[in-house]
């Protein structure tokens, strides 16, 4: 049996054309399914209609959500909801055609494909001309940054299935706004991934629910999913983008000294403490923010500590390469960069290890994510 879930929020006027349109594309194939209506307590008469179509034969079930509401949770509460051997997620506004479901189906089936992702853009795809170029853009620049953890060709598409056992835990699963397909791929490690061609058509009745702050939820997301995925990379990544921040404050402290007469080491030696606490400052909001929040003051503490040590390196590799190679005698700038270099791989260290700690979630994640990979 396949169970298709429907996340809806006032969506009265779709149910039953969308219950047509999954029967005529399923029954023609002796598909059986069951309809779940995720809804968000919409007070529309959804509930009513569900019931009445349930009685003209169609198998669908209204689940009314109160609490946590949101179109992922939505899904994501279907998904314990379900008791088919497949799932799949759907809109209900029509603008996802039952007509692929078959095919998904049939590639789960044969083992061609993991996690199957109805797609705008693969050949054969296409797009509603209604669509407006703002909305297209808009689709565009959202795909670009999902790129690197995904290989699909349409990883913001709400339209796809997956079998039930493959599911990763509801717990594992923590989507912030509307992308719950990229959220259950990246997780789900699944080894093959395919993508079927359909024609995503524009809602007619009622309005869709993406607004500005979904979009800007999706930029959290992103944020998480990389950590996920990448996990010391991201955080080296994130490290080394705010050192470079860092190293911008530091230098123009460091020319700026010099421009009042302050001699070139002596600037150096200043320079180092609004960088580092602008470093410290941005490590512990943006790098690091998913880690334990220790005590403002210790974890400067800390961090002014590493970095001395750091900028011992750091020093040293300038003092050193200032004093005895004459290539650098001339260049300065470019020693203060290798000197750069050395401490930050010095801190970052220091800072994942010691004074950024992780919580207990984290390290759970990275065994579960560890043993995956060897199994
Ligand atoms: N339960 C629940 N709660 N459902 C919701 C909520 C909510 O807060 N917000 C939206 N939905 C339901 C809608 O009722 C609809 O069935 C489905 O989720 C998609 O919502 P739309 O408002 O129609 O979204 P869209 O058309 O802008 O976005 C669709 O296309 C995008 C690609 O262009 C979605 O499929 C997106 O996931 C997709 O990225
Ligand atoms: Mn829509």
């Amino acid at each position: 049996m396949i169970s298709i879930i429907v996340p809806t929020y006032q969506e009265v006027e779709n149910l039953a054309p969308l219950s047509e349109m999954i029967r005529s594309a399923l029954a023609e194939e002796n598909l059986s399914y069951e309809i779940l209506v995720m809804d968000d307590n919409s007070q529309d008469g959804s509930i009513e209609k569900v019931a009445e179509l349930f009685t003209r034969n169609h198998p669908i079930r209204l689940i009314n959500r109160t609490e946590n509401r949101g179109l992922s949770p939505a899904v994501i509460d279907g998904f314990s909801e379900a008791n088919g051997d497949f799932v799949v997620v759907m809109d209900a506004d029509l603008s996802h055609p039952a007509t692929a479901v078959p095919t998904m189906i049939a590639q789960l089936r044969s083992g061609e494909s993991d996690f199957v992702l109805g797609s705008r853009y693969v050949e054969g795809g296409s797009i509603d001309d209604s669509w407006t170029l703002w909305r297209y853009i808009n689709s565009v620049i959202a795909t670009v940054p999902a790129l690197p953890l995904t290989r699909v060709k349409d990883p913001m598409s709400g339209f796809f299935a997956v079998r039930r056992a493959d599911l990763p835990a509801p717990s594992d699963l923590s989507p912030i706004g509307y992308k719950i397909a990229l959220e259950v791929m990246v997780k789900g490690n699944f080894d093959k991934v395919s993508e079927v061609p359909i024609h995503f058509v524009d809602r007619i009745h009622g309005e869709s629910k993406l607004t500005l702050t979904e979009q800007l939820k999706y930029l959290r997301h992103l944020r998480r999913l990389y950590q996920y995925k990448f996990q010391t990379k991201a955080e080296f990544f994130q490290f080394a983008a705010v050192g470079s921040s860092g190293f911008i404050v530091d230098l123009a402290v460091y020319l700026l000294l010099q421009m009042m007469g302050i001699s070139h080491t002596v600037a150096r030696a200043i320079s180092f403490w609004p960088a580092v606490s602008w470093n410290w400052a941005l490590n512990r909001v943006i790098t690091f923010s998913h880690r334990e929040k220790t005590a403002k003051t210790t974890q400067w503490g800390a961090f002014v500590s590493s970095s001395l040590i750091g900028f011992a390196v750091n020093y040293g590799t300038y003092y050193t390469l200032t004093t005895f190679v004459p290539f650098f005698e001339e260049h300065m700038i470019l020693a203060l960069v290798v000197g750069v270099i050395m401490g930050m791989g010095f801190n970052f260290s220091i800072s994942n290890l010691f004074i950024f700690r992780k919580l207990r979630e984290e390290v759970q994640n990275e065994t579960r994510q560890s043993s995956a990979k060897t199994k």
